[in-house]
């Protein structure tokens, strides 16, 4: 796996994980900058998602990866950010297709549903699986219009 530069987020849900991953991701490695939360608090994810998705648009990280209890909030709100293509992802099979065919560029995780070992593979194969463009392309391309009409 090439060297990445990864945005990393968490919100309470997902702080345990995240400083995990965070370490894991480091070993492999990867470049992270990590936008927090620091600790157990609690706190609202999309504070937590926007930085870290706003890193990645602007082509300063290579992918995103946030966690939460279940990635599901910030799925949600990372997908506000114009250019984002945030998908929540609890299996390596959807790992695979989120990059082959959507060319996701933000992974949101679960850090209460999913482990830490499972999270990994998901990330092994998320960070490894290139987008396949093609007829693929078209329909990403449509997703993106979208921004422009909504
Ligand atoms: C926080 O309790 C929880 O709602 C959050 O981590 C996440 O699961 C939201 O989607």
């Amino acid at each position: 796996m090439s060297q990445l530069r990864i945005a990393l987020a968490s919100d309470h849900g997902g702080f345990e994980q995240k400083e995990q991953l965070k370490s894991w991701l480091e070993s492999q490695g990867h470049e992270v900058e990590d936008f927090g939360c620091n600790s157990e608090e609690s706190v609202d994810y999309p504070d937590y998602a926007l930085p870290a998705a706003m890193c990645v648009a602007k082509g300063q990280a290579d992918y995103g990866v946030l966690v939460c209890g279940t990635g599901l909030g910030m799925m949600l709100a990372a997908n506000k950010v114009a250019g984002i293509r945030a998908v929540n992802i609890t299996s390596t099979g959807f790992a695979e297709l989120s990059r082959e065919h959507n060319n996701a560029n933000v992974i949101t995780l679960s850090g209460r549903f999913v482990n830490l070992e499972e999270n990994e593979r998901i990330l092994e194969v998320f960070f490894s699986t290139e987008f396949a463009g093609g007829r693929h392309e078209k329909r990403v391309s449509k997703i993106m219009a979208i921004e422009q009409e909504a």
